[in-house]
């Protein structure tokens, strides 16, 4: 047996926040998950879509990456590299603040711009995705508790029909940023799950 496969293979991670905010409360449940990670020696990209420098908004649905034998989105922006690094991860981490019972503009850009790693055959009826056998997980924080089904839906629901695991941590209780530092118990939950992230 050789070394690599003694200890197992080192997962890929790529971890996606969609808050705008730097050091927010999405950012500090992103890096006790990340602490969580590196705990197990493995380490992850972190990308904040929010800086990303982007030609479209989200998807233009121009439909040319069902052309390609690739899995990669045509329009040549920030987005392309983030999609790239999502279809060699292992885990691909979304993280995102609540907006209006939703998930924030930013991460749903991400998410939209991933319509180019399927490839649809109507006629046949088929389907194919990177994503499958793939991990998901969805770190979430919010002010109050309502509509944070609704905000996990979503992901969810792709996890489901792309054939991934998924896993969500939505946090409520936290109002301004800094805010989520005060529950009790919560670094060691997201620090926990980071690790059998990283390690699973
Ligand atoms: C545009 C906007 C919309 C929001 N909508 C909601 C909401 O519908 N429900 C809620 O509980 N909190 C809402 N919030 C509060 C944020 O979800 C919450 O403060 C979150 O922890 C902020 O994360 P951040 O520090 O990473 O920005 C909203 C905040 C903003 C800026």
């Amino acid at each position: 047996m050789d070394e690599q496969s003694e200890v197992g293979m080192a997962k890929s991670i790529v971890a996606i926040s969609g808050s705008p905010r730097r050091n927010g409360n999405t950012m500090t449940l992103l890096g006790w998950f990340l602490d969580g990670v590196r705990s197990e020696q493995c380490d992850a990209e972190v990308i904040s879509a929010a800086f990303l420098e982007l030609k479209a908004s989200g998807c233009t649905s121009c439909r040319s990456c069902q052309k390609l034998s690739e899995y990669e989105c045509v329009i040549d922006d920030g987005m392309k590299p983030v999609l790239q690094k999502i279809a060699q991860a292992d885990v691909i981490v979304m993280a995102t603040p609540l907006y209006f019972f939703s998930m924030s503009a930013q991460i749903k850009a991400v998410l939209d711009r991933m319509f180019s790693l399927y490839k649809w055959d109507n006629a046949a009826g088929t389907m194919r995705t990177v994503l499958t056998g793939k991990k998901l997980i969805l770190l979430a924080s919010a002010y109050e508790d309502a509509g944070l089904d609704a905000l996990e839906a979503p992901f969810k629901l792709t996890a489901e029909y792309s054939g991934m695991d998924f896993e969500s941590l939505i946090v409520p209780g936290a109002g301004v940023s800094g805010e989520i530092r005060r529950i009790a118990g919560l670094p060691e939950k997201v620090f926990m799950l980071g690790k059998r992230a990283a390690g699973s």
